[in-house]
């Protein structure tokens, strides 16, 4: 006999998966294999949990086989085993209604111990409360967990069904370089130096999104891949520094048949996945709007408290944390925390004034109804009329809490777009099997960028403006609008994407108005320019975030839970440890240098 840990599966063949037999197999004799999920000896017999990918059976040695039970009792958490016995019911006491296999177990008759195992660091279980920083130190073990199974096995048929889809509505599927020319615009790139072009680097790319447009010329009509994209940013929740996107180009359409495709497209996966008929079409809603109702371009609809502006109501009121913020242009809104009097303490009020202020809100005015009047610490800097304005405006009524932000428009949006979000959170007011669909429209072209004292784009510059807007490009350039959508889940940008510019004298223009000049527009864009010069269809796109979809579909929030191998908020993948030195011979060789060891020499 082979030494344990060292025997082979030779001769046998695995006969089925674990968690794939049901009493319908009573009587057979079966082949399985698997990980050690447990070991409990209980001196006469040994039971031993085997786990595949499918699920858990219960192994049992009898003790009538006293070589066969010696060698079971060695085996420990983690060995890999191939077993062959007889599928048996299990005795009337013995069924384990918590186990999906729970009425059958293996009367093993051989056992083979295919690999041993080091005591891991962490048990392998379901929902297990292990730091973050061991999972992924020990990724391999943190996906034997069988819920880390299913949420990689989940993200395989979302990409199963986005292929099929795409492919039957008549998108072809074309990969596009990894290594690219770096741009600018958007995020920073990860760059790439090339060693046969000394000082030169190729950029991973953000997103496929010019290449796309180039299939589009090219006449290849409906472009879909499942696209790597690079983007170093701040991590998030929802952000990795590679992540992927279901990316996908269409020539010959306008916005509406993209969005309804992808109406058809998320319904199919909502079936499919999930056996929810989601209804179409989903709802629409300007960008304008959105901010004015909900305080933020992508907002939750799964609940109400929408904002209300009481500007006009206390423009003169005397209360100069409201007075001010309306003469500087910015406004005063408000949203009611219905019927929520009574939960809401002041304690809470304080902790939520601490909320707004991570949105630079200066303060949180509140008015709580009670029975006997107004309480409220701003009660004193307003006037009887101006209160019971405000009160009928917000449709207050005994037991409601009245929430006001007084400030610059993108600070009170900010604070009250959050403070809806995080109240709705603490008092339950969020149905978690609800899917709340949205089409966020009509974005702005542009938004000023402070820092950079320039326009940017506001969703990358190949992005077309509403041609009723197009004089505005010049005289206006904050008012022009976009064609250009968002798709919203339950107040999560689940994708993106827009109608483009087809013409290389608007798409020059555009440059132009983001700060290009001309001959730094062509050497950057150049390709796509000239390009537009030989025939282009009119065309239009969209991304979604493959991960946060698979995320969001799995009732979870955070993308790492379904990615294998996830970076961390440092950008660090902590398992092999990348990112990591190179030799200096590499170094060399790619014509760069490490500016600290530069210093050093110097
Ligand atoms: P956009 O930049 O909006 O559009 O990206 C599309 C979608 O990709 C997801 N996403 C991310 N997911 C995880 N980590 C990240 N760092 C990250 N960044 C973006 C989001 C987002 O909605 N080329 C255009 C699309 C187009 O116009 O067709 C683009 O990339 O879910
Ligand atoms: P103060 O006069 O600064 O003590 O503020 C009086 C009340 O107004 C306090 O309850 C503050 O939380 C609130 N407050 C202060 N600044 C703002 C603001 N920008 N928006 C709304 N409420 C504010």
């Amino acid at each position: 006999m082979a030494e344990i840990g060292f025997e082979t599966m030779a001769g046998w063949k695995r006969s089925h998966k674990c968690g794939m037999l049901t009493k319908e197999n009573i009587g057979e004799t079966v082949t399985l294999t698997g990980f050690t999920n447990s070991v409990r000896n209980l001196g006469g017999l040994i039971f031993i949990n085997l786990r595949d990918i499918s699920g858990i059976i219960q192994l049992t040695f009898d003790n009538d086989d006293v070589a066969l039970c010696e060698k079971a009792a060695k085996v420990r958490g983690e060995y890999v085993l191939a077993v062959q016995g007889e599928v048996k019911a299990r005795g009337e006491g013995a069924v384990n209604p918590n186990m999906p296999t729970g009425e059958i177990e293996i009367m093993v008759r051989e056992l083979r111990i295919l690999s041993v195992a080091q005591t891991p660091p962490f048990y392998i279980e379901e929902n297990s409360d292990v730091k973050e920083e061991l999972r992924l130190k020990y990724r391999y073990l943190d996906l034997r967990r069988p819920d880390m199974q299913r949420n990689i096995m989940l993200r395989h048929r979302v990409v199963k069904i986005a292929r099929d889809f795409f492919d039957a509505n008549g998108f072809l599927e074309i990969e596009t370089p990894m290594l690219i020319k770096s741009t600018p615009e958007g995020a920073r790139d990860y760059v790439v130096p090339s060693r046969v072009h000394p000082g030169s680097f190729y950029a991973l790319p953000q997103s496929p999104q010019l290449y796309k447009q180039i299939l589009m010329i090219s006449g290849m009509d409906r472009y879909f891949q499942i696209a790597k994209c690079f983007r170093d940013e701040d991590l998030r929740a929802d952000r990795q520094p590679e992540f992927t996107q279901i990316d996908m180009e269409l020539s010959f359409v306008d916005m509406d048949d993209i969005l309804s495709i992808n109406e058809a497209f998320l319904k199919r996966v909502w079936k499919e996945v999930k056996g929810i008929d989601l209804e179409t079409p989903f709802l629409r809603m300007p960008y304008a709007e959105a901010m004015d109702r909900f305080g933020s371009d992508k907002p939750d609809m799964r609940f109400g408290l929408e904002l209300t502006d009481l500007s006009d109501l206390v423009a003169e009121c005397g209360f100069q944390v409201f007075t001010g913020a309306i003469a500087g242009g910015g406004s005063v809104r408000a949203i009611n925390a219905k019927g929520l009097g009574d939960k809401i303490s002041r304690k809470n009020l304080d902790a939520l004034t601490e909320f707004v202020k991570t949105y630079r809100a200066k303060g949180l005015a509140w008015m709580k109804i009670n029975a006997d009047g107004i309480q409220s610490p701003v009660a004193k800097f307003l006037d009887e009329a101006t209160l019971n304005a405000v009160v009928e405006r917000m449709n207050g009524e005994v037991g409601d809490v009245i929430l006001i932000v007084a400030d610059k428009n993108k600070v009170v949006y900010d604070a009250l777009g959050a403070l809806r979000c995080e109240i709705a959170k603490q008092h339950g007011l969020i149905d978690e099997n609800d899917y709340k669909f949205l089409w966020v429209t009509d974005f702005p072209l542009l938004e000023y960028d402070e820092e950079e004292n320039r326009f940017v784009a506001m969703h990358h510059p190949f992005t077309s403006p509403k041609t009723e807007d197009l004089p505005y490009l010049d005289t206006d350039p904050g008012r022009v609008r976009a064609n250009a959508y968002d798709i919203i889940l339950n107040g999560v940008e689940l994708g993106g994407g827009s109608m483009r510019i087809y013409n290389t004298d608007l798409q020059e223009k555009m440059l132009g108005v983001l700060g290009f000049t001309k001959e730094r527009a062509w050497e950057q864009f150049g390709f796509l320019l000239e390009a537009f010069k030989y025939g282009t269809p009119p065309h239009g796109g969209l991304a979604y975030g493959l991960d946060r979809l698979v995320m969001l579909i799995a009732g979870l929030d955070n993308i790492r839970e379904i990615i294998a191998f996830p970076k961390v908020q440092n950008a660090s993948e902590l398992m092999s440890s990348a990112p990591s030195g190179i030799d200096p011979r590499q170094m060399a060789e790619l014509h760069i240098a490490h500016v600290a060891e530069k210093k050093k020499e110097e």
